[in-house]
């Protein structure tokens, strides 16, 4: 074939291509765990939040920086706690396209959780809470990369929460971590009426795991993820299963999501408060769910509906290697592969509420660089033809 034809067929076929897939009905993971001989889930909502670039986290409508406190009688410690908007805060990547380096403020790049150091003169420490906005989170595939820290000291927590008695928690305490035995445990919690009333002790049930995690989690970021689908919760890090849950404490209820970073010096849970300030940083946040209102299951079905073509439902893909951005120079990693989120993808997120980091600016960037690759192809067509 004459090289012309080639080119013709080329950009013919590049006109009329199909958008990637829309994903119009849903995501899918396969979740599968030695106790559950599972296929795929479908879930139809999604919240993505890409940490690392997204420059400010008091515009992210996703989200919500908690400010309340606990008092010492209430959180069962010598302290209270203070939770403080200031202490999450943002530190991206400056570069919307690179996956490596320093955040702006320098250190590690993504959202920075901060228990302040010391005894506080007022009674409460100063910690951190971050919120999903949304609280309609039912049966989902929950996921938060994270880079923690070694200051004994504080309770770390990637958590799901409807009440008391109904929450899936991935908690990570500092005092426990023993870096002479590479020791790194994570502490796996089903809340349940049994353990409310044990006054909030799930120790010694089935709904309660300690489980030492495969690799350091101070060095480097990781991803901790819990599944969570009818009767059954899995844990994982890494996509390595920690454990699986699946006693009546599955919560049955939609809740919301929770990362956050405490201490009130309770001697038998969070220790502390820390000696030294010191930070955990998220990457980012991977939530793929279901969502308990109406209103989002009639889109879901309205968008859904008819003949459903292969790409209407899209694979979550595994996670080939978590995000790196801290790659230490010895490992020689010059970048790291950008992590795939959907919402950074053409109409992959049709009528999904997320939020988008580059609003504003990369549209018109966008816009303009289709312009000119439009521009580019018509002359290059125009000086073959003639
Ligand atoms: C986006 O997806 C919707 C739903 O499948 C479809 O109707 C629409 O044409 C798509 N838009 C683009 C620009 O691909
Ligand atoms: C989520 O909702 C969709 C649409 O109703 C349904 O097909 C799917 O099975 C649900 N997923 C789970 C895990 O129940
Ligand atoms: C983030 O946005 C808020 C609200 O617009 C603004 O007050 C604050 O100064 C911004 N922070 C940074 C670091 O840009
Ligand atoms: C929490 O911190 C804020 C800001 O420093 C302060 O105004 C407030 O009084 C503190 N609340 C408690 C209960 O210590
Ligand atoms: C990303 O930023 C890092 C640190 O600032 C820099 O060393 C690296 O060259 C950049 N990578 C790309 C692909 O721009
Ligand atoms: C949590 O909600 C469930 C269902 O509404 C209820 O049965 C349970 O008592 C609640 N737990 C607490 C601690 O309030
Ligand atoms: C580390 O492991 C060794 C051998 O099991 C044990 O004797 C030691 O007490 C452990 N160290 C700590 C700090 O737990
Ligand atoms: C919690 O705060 C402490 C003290 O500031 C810090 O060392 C630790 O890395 C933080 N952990 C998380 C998960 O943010
Ligand atoms: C989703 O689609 C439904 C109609 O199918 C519409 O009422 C709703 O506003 C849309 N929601 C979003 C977030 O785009």
């Amino acid at each position: 074939m004459p090289p012309i034809i080639n080119i013709l067929l080329f950009i013919i076929s590049w006109l009329v291509a199909p958008s990637a897939g829309n994903c119009e009905c849903g995501y899918t993971a396969a979740i599968g765990s030695s106790t559950l001989q599972t296929s795929n889930f479908l879930f139809t909502d999604i919240i993505e939040s890409d940490f690392l670039h997204i420059r400010n986290i008091s515009l992210d409508t996703d989200w919500r920086r908690q400010s309340f406190a606990v008092t010492p009688e209430a959180g069962r410690g010598p302290y209270g706690m203070n939770f403080t908007v200031n202490n999450v805060l943002s530190n991206p990547i400056s570069d919307l396209n690179n996956w490596t380096g320093p955040g702006v403020l320098g250190g590690d790049a993504g959202l920075h959780f901060t228990v302040d150091h010391g005894i506080p003169t007022d009674g409460y420490v100063k910690v951190s809470e971050l919120d999903s906005s949304r609280t309609d989170l039912l049966w989902g595939t929950y996921r938060a990369s994270m880079k923690l820290s070694l200051t004994p000291g504080t309770c770390a927590a990637f958590f799901w929460y409807f009440n008391d008695s109904q929450e899936i928690d991935m908690e990570f305490l500092s005092s426990q971590f023993i870096v002479e035995n590479n020791t790194f445990p994570v502490n796996l919690v089903l809340q349940s009426d049994q353990s409310v009333q044990a006054g909030f002790n799930a120790a010694g049930s089935s709904n309660f795991k300690l489980v030492n995690l495969p690799f350091n989690p101070t060095i480097g970021y990781h991803e901790y993820r819990f599944d969570f689908v009818p009767g059954n919760v899995i844990f994982l890090a890494d996509d390595k299963e920690l454990a699986t849950m699946d006693s009546s404490a599955v919560p049955k209820q939609p809740g919301h999501l929770i990362l956050t970073n405490w201490s009130n010096g309770n001697n038998k849970w969070s220790f502390g408060p820390p000696a030294e300030d010191s930070v955990i940083s998220v990457a980012y946040v991977k939530a793929y769910f279901n969502s308990s209102l109406s209103d989002r299951q009639s889109a879901w079905a309205t968008r859904c509906k008819g003949s459903i073509s292969p790409d209407a439902i899209c694979a979550i893909p595994d996670l080939e290697h978590p995000p790196n951005p801290a790659a230490p120079a010895s490992t020689g990693t010059i970048s790291t592969p950008a992590t795939f989120f959907f919402s950074d993808q053409k109409n992959m997120t049709d009528n999904q509420t997320v939020y988008h980091k580059s609003k504003g600016t990369t549209t018109a960037l966008g816009v303009f660089q289709q312009t000119i690759a439009m521009l580019v192809t018509l002359t290059f067509i125009i000086t073959i033809l003639l």
